[in-house]
């Protein structure tokens, strides 16, 4: 019998949620229609089964819900007492809610540069970047690469400083079988609709393995109430509905799954890169702490000043790709008045110059990571001719 001709594949896109959702689609319906019929919006229990599930699989004792991940980070900073004349250290590579939850609270953030193959933070710079004023350091696991959180626990131990890690990136990575999240005083996770476990709208939750920050975020996410209209400090109002709760539980079951699929497209595309020889352009994302990334982006460094021409030739010919992040956080015009002053970063600076994320969603099909090669292989073969 003779097969059908594969379809060439002529267009891929950087996410699909709807095609990740599509196969579980009736039972998240279903989920969400038993709490429209429930008639009970908040605090109910698929938001209290989230905050167990959620918990358990980032090592920690305790999940807070609350209404997204940048809320979480704020939320976490509120607990530690963070304000006005703290330092808090922050890698200046990431996106801009983990510096904005600290300039919110009056504290200054502390950007230090990156490590050049993971783009996480350089647990040397936050060593240098160490003072008496520094209360916490937020490392980003970031596009699910998990920071050495053990080596950065033992430093932080030396001089008592809290951890507030931003897993928003990064649920379900580990280093050495152990889940991040639960390494640090408090974990922040983010159910944007784009991330590894996502919703549908915003959502955040803290984890933690101390129960007197569970039962201070609980207050301060609720206006700073202990009892009901009895306002200890003045909090915020931010919590993650019943409804989002029911949906994630649905997509929660299939974590595991849909990692280990984001985890299979990284290879594919590491294999794909070394068989067409484009070493010479292009650096693949290391893993670096462990085996646990969970590849939330797929982000490649474009060498040779050919990353801008590349993401346009990729966009030009239907293929996705996306800059994650085009301008460093201290050269961001918001933070230009805090008298961080003239920092050079040079690791981060070189990493918006040159980095470009490539789809990486569960569902992709080998075939579509082919496509993307294919036309990337294309752009680098014409840019050699132009050379010769
Ligand atoms: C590293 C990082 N921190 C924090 C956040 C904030 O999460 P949210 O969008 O849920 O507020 C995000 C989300 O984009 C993120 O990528």
């Amino acid at each position: 019998m003779t097969q059908a001709p594969r379809e060439e594949v002529t267009s891929v896109k950087l996410l699909d949620v709807p095609r990740g959702n599509e196969p579980i689609r009736d039972e998240i319906l279903a989920a969400i229609a038993k709490v429209v019929d429930s008639g009970s919006f908040l605090f109910g229990e698929d938001c209290k089964q989230l905050e167990e599930t959620v918990a358990k699989i980032s090592g920690a004792k305790f999940g807070i819900g609350c209404a997204s991940g940048s809320d979480a980070l704020l939320l976490s900073l509120m607990a530690l007492g963070v304000g006005e004349g703290d330092e808090v250290i922050v890698p200046s590579f990431t996106f801009f809610a983990t510096a904005s939850a600290v300039t919110r609270l009056g504290a200054k953030p502390v950007f230090v540069d990156i490590e050049a193959d993971t783009f996480n933070i350089d647990i040397d710079c936050v060593e240098a970047a160490i003072t008496n004023h520094t209360k916490a350091i937020i490392p980003v696991h970031l596009f699910g690469q998990p920071v050495d959180m053990p080596r950065l626990v033992a430093l932080t131990k030396k001089h008592s400083i809290n951890i507030v890690e931003d897993a928003a990136q990064s649920i379900g990575a580990s280093i050495g079988g152990k889940p991040i999240g639960g390494f640090g005083d408090l974990g922040c996770i983010s159910f944007y609709p784009t991330k590894n476990l996502g919703g549908f709208g915003d959502g955040g939750m803290i984890v933690t393995n101390d129960e007197s920050l569970r039962d201070d975020l609980r207050m301060l996410a609720n206006h700073g109430m202990r009892p009901r209209y009895y306002h200890h400090v003045v909090g915020i109002n931010s919590r993650l509905d019943s409804m989002q709760a029911a949906g994630l539980n649905v997509k929660i079951r299939h974590l595991d799954e849909m990692t280990s699929r984001r985890q299979a497209n990284a290879s594919l595309y590491s294999e794909l890169f070394a068989d067409r020889g484009l070493g010479w352009w292009i650096e693949d994302p290391r893993s670096a702490v462990g085996d646990g990334h969970v590849w939330n982006q797929y982000t490649v460094r474009v060498k040779h000043g050919q990353r801008d021409a590349l993401a346009q030739h990729l966009q030009q010919n239907g293929m996705g790709c996306a800059i994650y992040y085009p301008i460093a956080l201290h050269q961001q015009q918001c933070f230009l008045d805090l008298g961080i002053g003239e920092i050079e970063l040079p690791e981060t600076e070189r990493a918006t110059q040159e980095v470009l994320s490539l789809p990486i969603f569960p569902e992709l099909q080998p075939q579509e990571i082919e496509a993307v090669v294919d036309s990337m292989q294309n752009f680098f073969v014409s840019q050699s001719r132009m050379a010769a």
